[in-house]
């Protein structure tokens, strides 16, 4: 099977990494030989093996009908979405990592992807290397998920993290975060909250069935936390993290983004660092938490390769059934419980 991938940035060239470090398994678990053909870039990378694979036209791949999958790792809502929509639309899977484009035409790109007959998979989009997509998606089916709460931004995790344990300032912790490639290329969508923002979205459009707009999910960051809060927080036996909630009580849903103050025995308190976990209720298994790495190239990569051994196995039937066009009006809420 050919497959493209859009972008040979930091998760782009972790998944070619990821593709030949572990082909073997990849194949078998696919069923079939994976070979990405093109890379889109605007880039040249003399010298480099990778150069060969480089195109800088994304219609050499729209128009190539050896590829089968679509694999996008740019970020943004352009030209990521006009790209997702003509793959889709030429019968081609999609799979990303781009929460921005997720959180804003997800519904719209899976209805494409059900009538093509293709998928639009996007594991990458949340919690980074985290499965979270996939176990709401397939594993806990049986259950009404009531809600959902979770450390989402590992970028201001990092920073709370060393904020707290280090005494270190606000600006050089979010500068170490960015060289290691944890943070977005505008890192106010993490200290500001949009990004964990988008990705409760993505969360609750899937746990509820129905489109949640991040727009309308109060979102507040960590800009204005300063070493006091913690210190004061500390004292009082407790951690600030940010925190992204959605909820659904007696039929009406509500969402949230914000920094919070939580008990240091409550698990959440615990997850440090780049680290991310999420907490998901169910009315029939209860609690349960996913945690792990939720940033930077080889966790991300390793999300959008399974995708894509995904979409390679189940091509001709729609892996991701369960999150209509059907928007969802969110109820306002004074205080939120976690
Ligand atoms: N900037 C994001 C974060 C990257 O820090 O979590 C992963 O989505």
């Amino acid at each position: 099977m050919k497959i493209a991938l859009l972008g040979y940035g930091t998760v782009g060239s972790g998944v070619v990494e990821v593709i030949n470090s572990n082909k073997e398994s990849i194949e078998k678990r696919a069923g079939k030989a994976i070979d990405i053909k093109y890379v889109l870039d605007l880039r040249e990378f003399p010298g480099e093996a990778i150069n060969e694979l480089i195109v800088h036209d994304f219609s050499t791949i729209l128009e190539d009908d050896e590829i089968e999958i679509v694999a996008e790792a740019m970020g943004g809502v352009e030209p990521a979405y006009t790209f997702a929509k003509s793959s889709l639309l030429k019968g081609k899977s999609y799979v990303t990592s781009n929460k921005e484009l997720v959180a804003l035409h997800g519904a719209e790109l899976l209805e494409i992807a059900r009538k093509n007959k293709v998928n639009f998979l996007f594991e990458a989009s949340v919690g980074g290397g985290i499965p979270i997509i996939r176990p709401l998606n397939q594993s806990l089916t049986a259950d009404e998920i009531y809600e959902i709460t979770g450390i989402l931004n590992g970028t201001t995790n990092f920073i709370l993290t060393k904020m707290k344990n280090e005494g270190r300032s606000f600006e050089s912790v979010l500068k170490e975060a960015q060289e290691l490639g944890y943070a977005e290329k505008n890192p106010a969508a993490d200290v500001e909250g949009y990004d964990a923002c988008r990705k409760i979205a993505i969360l609750a459009s899937l746990a509820f069935g129905e489109h949640v707009s991040f727009e309308d999910i109060p979102t507040e960051g960590i800009t204005q936390i300063s070493s006091e809060d913690m210190i004061y927080a500390e004292k009082m036996n407790y951690v600030i993290k940010l925190l992204a909630t959605c909820q659904k009580q007696d039929g009406s849903v509500f969402a949230r983004v914000s920094p919070m103050m939580i008990s240091k025995e409550h698990p959440l308190a615990m997850v440090n660092d780049v680290f991310n976990a999420i907490f998901v209720k169910g009315n029939v298994i209860g609690d349960v938490m996913f945690y792990g790495k939720g940033a930077g190239k080889l966790p991300t990569a390793s999300a959008v390769v399974a995708d894509i051994v995904d979409a390679a196995k189940h091509s001709g039937t729609n892996i991701i059934t369960f999150w209509s066009r059907e928007k969802i009006d969110l109820k306002d809420k004074d205080e939120v419980k976690v």
